[in-house]
Parts: C-alpha cells; sequence; structure tokens
C-alpha cells in the first residue's frame, strides 16, 4: 500500500477536485488516499522569521497552527500530490501558503529530500496561461530541495463542470496519468 498525500488547493468542490477524482482512480487500488482541502485549514503565511534555519536537527516552524500536523504527513507520504486551479498565473493563495511554510522542511535535516511529489492542475485557459508557469514553479523547487518530481497532469480549458463532468477524453488523459503514477511508486 502506498500513503498519497493529496493537498487540494481549490477553495470550492469543482472541475479540480472531479480531475484529481479521475486521477485518483487511476491510481488503483493499492494507493492510500488522504485528501485535504488546504482551505478549511487554519494555516497562517510564513513571517520569514528564518528560525526554522537555526535548528539543525528538527524541522519545523514557530507558529503552532495546522501545518505542525500536515509536516508529518507531508514527509511521512509516499506521494504528495498537489492540486490547485490556475489562479492569475500561479496556484491558489491558500495553497502557496502551505507550500511556503514547507520551507521549514527544507532547513535542518532537510526532511523533503528523497520525498515524491506530483501536481494536478486546470486552467480556464489554455496550458500557456499560467499552467505552464506554476509547472516550472514545481518543479525547479522540486530539484532545489531533493525531491523526485513525477510529473503534473494538466487539464486545460476547463471553464464550466457540468461540461468537464462528460469530458471522456480528458477523464481518460487523467485516469492514464494515475496509473503513470501508481508504476513510478511501484518501481520506488
Ligand atoms: C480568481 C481566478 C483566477 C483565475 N486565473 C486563471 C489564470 O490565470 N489562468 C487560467 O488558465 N485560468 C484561470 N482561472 C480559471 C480557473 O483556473 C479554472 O476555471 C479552474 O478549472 C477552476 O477550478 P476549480 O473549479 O477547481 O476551482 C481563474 C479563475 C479564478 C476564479
Amino acid at each position: 500500500m502506498y500513503n498519497v498525500l493529496v493537498l487540494e488547493g481549490s477553495p470550492r468542490v469543482g472541475n479540480t477536485a472531479l480531475v484529481t477524482d479521475w486521477v485518483l482512480t487511476g491510481m488503483g487500488r493499492r494507493a492510500r488516499f488522504e485528501r485535504v482541502r488546504v482551505c478549511d485549514l487554519a494555516v497562517h503565511e510564513c513571517q520569514e522569521c528564518f528560525t526554522c534555519t537555526k535548528s539543525k536537527k528538527a524541522a519545523g516552524c514557530v507558529q503552532d497552527d495546522a501545518m505542525a500536523d500536515l509536516y508529518d504527513r507531508i514527509v511521512n507520504a509516499d506521494l504528495v500530490l498537489w492540486t490547485s486551479p490556475v489562479f492569475c498565473w500561479g496556484i491558489t493563495g491558500q495553497l502557496k501558503v502551505v507550500l511556503d511554510r514547507c520551507f521549514a522542511l527544507l532547513t535542518g535535516e532537510d526532511l523533503l529530500k528523497g520525498s515524491r511529489w506530483a501536481l494536478v492542475l486546470t486552467a480556464g485557459g489554455d496550458h500557456f496561461d499560467g499552467a505552464d508557469l506554476v509547472v516550472q514553479m514545481f518543479s525547479r523547487l522540486a530539484r532545489f530541495a531533493g525531491i523526485s518530481y513525477l510529473g503534473q497532469f494538466v487539464a486545460a480549458n476547463c471553464l464550466d463542470r457540468s461540461r468537464l463532468r462528460w469530458d471522456k477524453a480528458i477523464q481518460g488523459q487523467a485516469r492514464s496519468f494515475g496509473r503513470e503514477l501508481a508504476a513510478a511508486l511501484k518501481k520506488g
């Protein structure tokens, strides 16, 4: 069994949740999912105090909020699947706050080294209306942190959820991405 932590960045249960459902279905039964809607968490923004960089032994943050619990789950997951709609050429503010707070895992023992991350995005525009930049952000961050980045699934031109629901092509591609993730986890 693989433990997959899904960090869901959309403020609503909409296009991204639907596409994520398909990706997770594609991953099959050997994966156990924990889906966390980050909008439901009280996570404060990074205060740039750099306290987290001062301890060489423990990673973590001086702010006592929902991140404290999430840190362990991020570090221990076999795969962290970040999901977000593209908002203004980036990810949602809510998910960016969680990503910024992961800075505290990069210090000390560098707890993210060897972690596996992947990305699911939906976008109202095409691949070059911001999804491309988000992919760059995650893949470069992963390279910087020694994280193994397993890739992304981008569903572009998503505006109407009721139409997306019946889009067999996107559904098939999303499931196939899920199967690729499962195969990568199996390979180790
Ligand atoms: C505030 C806001 C900003 C957006 N900015 C972009 C953007 O920069 N590029 C893009 O392709 N789509 C953009 N969109 C469209 C959403 O990414 C798209 O509709 C997405 O599928 C919504 O996903 P959700 O239903 O999971 O929230 C934006 C939507 C909103 C509400």
